[in-house]
């Protein structure tokens, strides 16, 4: 029988603005290639992944297509634009997906740095049942919140806390239903986990990789190629 199928969905339509670069994140240099290239790349090589949609910023699909041919990345099925804000990006791919899509990958194209083992993790716990897989790892910093004066509200116990990273997975029904179900909410969510935990669904963490860093300003870029070598 069949593997049932996964996709990949790769969110690249962010402009940026915390880098300063003069161009959208996921197209600054990284490397030979770019960043968006180097994510595109690890899904291409990955047997278990069927398919990859990407998000990019409207204007960049012409872009986006020459960096696939570039890989020769014949996964790629299809370069969507965006929308304001990540969730919608998200929204955006997923209406691209096939019907045949049964599981999704989820990934932030600013992470170039995720590792075969971690979306091989993030699989195995779909294939268990889970209805979102999240890698994660312990947080080493006390977490405070603070209350609406500005002054610390509350000291959480670090223990049960998790700092969470992209590749995340879902079965794509239970992502479609809880991005629906969002409405007006949707563009305030900074993962997708979020929605499918707000629409009662159970979401479990898988061991994170602490290489996996999220390139946000230029000292995360300087710091990516370092550790990509
Ligand atoms: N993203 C997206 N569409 C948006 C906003 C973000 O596809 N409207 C993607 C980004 O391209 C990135 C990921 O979501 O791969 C995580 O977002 P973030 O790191 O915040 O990237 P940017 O929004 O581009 O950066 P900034 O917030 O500094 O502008
Ligand atoms: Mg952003």
């Amino acid at each position: 029988m069949r593997a049932l199928e996964t996709w990949a969905i790769v969110v690249a339509a962010g402009s940026g603005e915390r880098l300063g670069a003069d161009r959208p994140k996921a197209f600054v240099k990284f490397g030979e290639r770019t960043l968006v290239a180097a994510s595109l790349e690890t899904f291409e090589s990955h047997d278990g992944i069927d398919g990859i949609i990407v998000a990019v910023p409207e204007g960049f699909e012409t872009e986006m297509s020459l960096i696939a041919d570039d890989l020769g990345a014949g996964k790629i099925a299809a370069a969507v634009a965006g929308g304001a804000s990540r969730a919608e990006s998200v929204a955006n791919a997923l209406a691209c997906l096939p019907e045949s899509a049964h599981f999704v990958l989820v990934h932030d194209a600013a992470r170039p740095l995720a590792g075969e083992d971690l979306i091989d993790r993030v699989m195995a716990g779909l294939a268990d049942g889970a209805d979102g897989v999240v890698p994660a790892l312990a947080v080493t910093d006390t977490v405070k919140r603070l209350g609406a004066d500005g002054s610390v509200a509350e000291t959480f116990d670090r223990s049960t806390l998790r700092a969470v990273q992209t590749t995340q997975g879902f079965p794509v029904e239970r992502l479609r239903s809880a991005i629906e179900r969002a409405g007006e909410g949707l563009a305030a969510a900074t993962d997708c986990a979020s929605l499918v935990e707000t629409a009662g669904g159970r979401v479990i963490c898988v061991e994170g990789d602490p290489r996996n860093l999220k390139v946000t300003t230029a000292e995360d870029l300087q710091r990516a190629l370092e550790l990509a070598g």
